[in-house]
């Protein structure tokens, strides 16, 4: 009998690259565009494993109604697992695995993409020229060479961005409760104490996951503790930033470019097409007016090399925990 999973908050190009991969496994496959939560949990009834995306909400109420349809194996197509009620997940005897890191070049690329577009302005000189705008007033950026990175979190992403950022000729300083990482030393980058990265940084950039003790680590006072006009990236998760503060640190100039990838309200809006609809987030829409901040809604992720590997290990994920040999569990 093949085993059942079905594919939460899935898209065209999770159908394809999972069905592609699939073919080495011979699972049955169920893809479901809905969102996992409370309410659509009912529809893994009859489902061994349950694949769900970053956005999907694995709560206790959640976890109970897949328990009860049969859910053994939580197969999160993420690194992060943030979104699961581990203490549930451990008491209903559900398992969760993840995919630890897939590419994490294609985070650091982005995060690189997000830092090089807002520092020169490509977004509006890309508008500009359009309308027959050949002027370069507004325009105006800095080389990158000779100015201080300052990268929270110098984990698979971390250094891979540290050594990107370290090839523009960019200063490192680095902020981790773990060792430091042996490259980014060899990178030229030096271990400081968070307060003095902030201070001393011209570009911020956050790699670092959203645990209980990363929730809002950028706050408004650590806005103020920035550099005047410094720029601040986050590929990492949204909650790692106190979205209110940089309103107000934007309007006085104090952060000086902002780009997020991620935002702590995106669920349900991040992945669809809104354009038809009133945004009704106040804060993200005020962010999105102000020309120094790029969003970009979670696609740091996206690449095909990327893609490929999250189907890949996932799938592999599940073997090995039929086979009786777990692996990348979340918790053991
Ligand atoms: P990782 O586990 O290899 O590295 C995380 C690092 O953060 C570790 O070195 C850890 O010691 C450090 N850390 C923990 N608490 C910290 C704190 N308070 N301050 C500074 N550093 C702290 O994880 P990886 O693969 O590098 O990913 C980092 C994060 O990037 C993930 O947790 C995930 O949230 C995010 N991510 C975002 C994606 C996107 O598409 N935007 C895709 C993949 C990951």
């Amino acid at each position: 009998m093949p085993i059942h999973m079905i594919v939460f908050s899935s898209r065209q190009y999770d159908r394809d690259v999972f069905t592609a991969a699939n073919a080495a496994f011979g699972y049955s496959l169920q893809f479901q565009e809905s969102q996992l939560d409370a309410q659509t949990a009912v529809l893994a009834h009859g489902y061994a494993v349950v694949c769900p995306f970053v956005n999907d909400i694995l709560d206790e109420a959640t976890l109970e109604t897949l328990h009860e349809g049969g859910t053994q194996l939580v197969a999160l197509r993420s690194a992060g697992f943030n979104h699961v009620d581990l203490a549930a997940a451990i008491r209903l005897g559900i398992g969760v695995v993840r995919v630890p890191a897939y590419s994490p070049h294609a985070v650091a690329e982005h995060a690189a993409g997000l830092i090089l577009t807002l520092n020169r302005k490509l977004h509006r000189a890309y508008a500009r020229t359009r309308d027959g705008d050949f002027s370069l007033n507004g325009l105006l950026g800095f080389d990158l060479h000779g100015k201080t990175l300052g990268i929270i979190g110098t984990g698979v992403i971390g250094r891979v961005f540290g050594r990107i950022m370290a090839g523009f000729g960019m200063k490192l300083l680095a902020f981790d409760p773990g060792a430091p990482a042996a490259d980014l030393l060899q990178a030229g980058a030096h271990y400081v104490p968070l307060d003095t990265l902030l201070a001393e940084s011209d570009i911020v950039s956050l790699h670092c996951p959203l645990l209980p003790s990363t929730y809002h680590l950028i706050d408004a006072a650590a806005l103020a503790r920035m550099k005047h006009g410094a720029m601040l990236i986050n590929t990492g998760r949204g909650g790692l930033i106190d979205s209110q503060a940089l309103i107000g640190a934007l309007k006085s100039g104090q952060l000086g470019h902002l780009g997020l990838d991620v935002y702590e309200e995106e669920g349900g809006l991040f992945f669809e097409d809104h354009s038809n609809h009133m945004l009704q987030d106040d804060v993200l829409a005020r962010l999105l007016s102000f020309p120094n901040v790029i969003v970009t809604s979670h696609q740091a992720f996206f690449t095909r090399e990327a893609l490929g590997e999250i189907a890949n290990t996932t799938l592999g994920n599940v073997k090995a925990w039929f086979d009786g040999s777990p692996r990348y569990q979340v918790f053991p």
